[in-house]
């Protein structure tokens, strides 16, 4: 057998709460995710509440999904949210020209994505147009959405049928400026983004969290530009009363794309080389999570700025014969491995990180929801995000290695063939552990020092293949059993974990 790798967790040490907000999603006008994917009209196969399937919601609200963000994505600088009110058969049509040159017939708008938050109990988190928008239509949307007495917005609200404001507190300023959200400088836009910024106004107690949108990868500079230009002297008032600063957190994006830009790889076929330039890859967001906090701490030690990633996934080819604009991949056991990879390194930079979304949540890339037709399959990945759920909103712990974790090689490249995490909640902890090894067991001890822990038991996420993927014909090819190999003795925990494998352990602290 192995040796195991030993590590201490100090469930009296507490380090920082890890906000469920990490645990976001994304739903964009592409493809197939909002349309025959969440909203489907009146389709008679399907059970719908206000054209929005009612199986996608249920699948969703096991997951405590905490927010959603939408319209956008590229679509949010082209979005114009006049055109999704009022009555359907009026609604003007546009160009999506990001996603598939289509058509569309804005027949989800801002009430229907509202609706769809209410169902799903989460979080708006909208995105508003810098790109080709104006600053008076992103102010008219806020006021729109949350103002409550005789305002202009607020009677037009009520005259397309709801009277009561809703409340909005993630409003993002653009997406991906650097490129489809207008081909902006750092510098250029970080002054747009002060202008949208203060013209999105806080009404009646709705306070805002603006989000300025941020790097792809590891853009640095645009990261640190943005700290410049924040406009407000940090730790003086950010956090209560109206907004003194332009924006509250900086976003960036990481995609794990195995390939190149033009041939990214297959989403279901691909070697043992192949997979662990994915794991390569996607061990990335661990270095870019430190080097973008590191530059926000040079100009905010305290901490008052977040840290978004509100795009990230695996990005592979669409699936063949499917259209290469709307962004259709299945679903492997591999991408559950990079989102354990992922959420471990979230869990240790929740200091500083306020929010992620995994894009997206259904049809598109790295989804936790397939819909054909009728059917829908739950994803490998939706079960991550169902077996971590406890760690929403819990309070993190270090996990100290006490031996080097074995290294995988890819290329020149060595990746961490372990990633592991912990966080204790209400008397429970839980642990994560990614055994990312294509053919390798580990093996683990932990030392669990500073609470009596009573009891322990497991769960895990593996299958005989990497590749192994959820059908309608098979849709439980890859789902969570219980796991028995987790042993428990005087507050020494030993767990030995299959090859390509996703384990969770909860502990019952006495
Ligand atoms: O998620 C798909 C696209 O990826 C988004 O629209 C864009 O922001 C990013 O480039």
């Amino acid at each position: 057998a192995e040796t195991p790798v030993r590590a201490v967790i100090d469930l009296d040490v507490t380090g920082p709460v890890i906000s469920r907000h990490l645990y976001g999603h994304f739903a964009e006008h592409l493809g197939r995710c909002i349309y025959d994917g969440f909203f489907v009209g009146d389709r008679a196969d399907v059970p719908t509440e206000g054209g929005v399937r009612l199986d996608v919601v249920e699948a969703l609200r096991a997951l405590d999904i905490p927010n959603l963000r939408w319209p956008g994505g590229c679509f949010a600088d082209e979005y114009h949210w006049h055109d999704g009110i009022g009555a359907v058969e009026s609604r003007p049509t546009m160009v999506n020209s990001n996603w598939g040159d289509v058509i569309e017939d804005n027949s989800f708008g801002t009430h229907e994505f509202m609706a769809l938050c209410e169902m799903l109990d989460a979080e708006p988190y909208i995105s508003a147009n810098v790109g080709s928008g104006t600053v008076r239509e992103a102010g008219e949307w806020i006021e729109y959405l949350t103002r409550s007495d005789d305002s202009p917005m607020a009677r037009l609200r009520r005259a397309n049928g709801r009277d009561d404001p809703w409340k909005v507190r993630f409003w993002g300023l653009g997406n991906e400026p650097w490129g489809c959200g207008g081909r902006f400088g750092p510098k250029a836009y970080a002054q747009v983004a002060r202008t949208f910024g203060t013209y999105s106004r806080d009404h009646n107690g709705n306070r805002l969290y603006r989000i300025a949108s941020g790097a792809s990868n590891d853009d640095y500079v645009w990261t640190e530009t943005l700290m410049q230009e924040l406009g407000f002297e940090i730790g003086t008032g950010n956090s209560a009363g109206p907004s003194v600063g332009a924006y509250d957190a900086i976003s960036f994006h990481f995609y794990t794309i195995p390939g190149t830009w033009a041939h990214k790889g297959s989403a279901t076929e691909f070697d043992t080389a192949e997979y662990y330039r994915t794991l390569a890859e996607a061990a990335r967001i661990e270095t870019l999570l430190a080097a973008h906090s590191a530059i926000m701490d040079a100009y905010d030690p305290g901490k008052t700025i977040g840290l978004v990633l509100d795009e990230w996934g695996t990005w592979f080819d669409v699936e063949p014969g499917t259209n290469p604009g709307f962004l259709y991949q299945q679903n492997t056991l591999r991408d559950a491995i990079v989102a354990g990879v992922h959420f471990d390194a979230f869990h240790r930079h929740a200091d500083r990180m306020s929010m992620a979304n995994i894009a997206q949540t259904v049809n598109v890339l790295q989804a936790m929801i397939l819909t054909d037709g009728p059917e829908m399959v739950l994803t490998p990945t939706y079960h991550v995000f169902e077996m971590n759920k406890g760690h929403h909103d819990a309070t993190s712990h270090s996990v100290d290695l006490l031996d080097p974790i074995p290294s995988i090689v890819s290329g020149e490249r060595t990746v961490p063939s372990l990633s592991t995490s912990a966080s204790s909640r209400d008397g429970r902890a839980l642990i994560s552990v990614t055994n990312a090894h294509a053919t390798e067991w580990a093996s683990l001890q932990f030392d669990l020092r500073g609470a009596e822990v009573a009891g322990a038991t497991g769960r895990i996420l593996t299958a005989p293949s990497l590749q192994a993927h959820n059908t309608a014909d098979d849709p439980h090819a890859v789902s969570p059993h219980a796991f028995q190999d987790v042993h428990l003795e005087a507050g020494t925990l030993q767990v030995r974990i299959p090859a390509h494998s996703f384990v969770t352990i909860q502990l019952d602290l006495a």
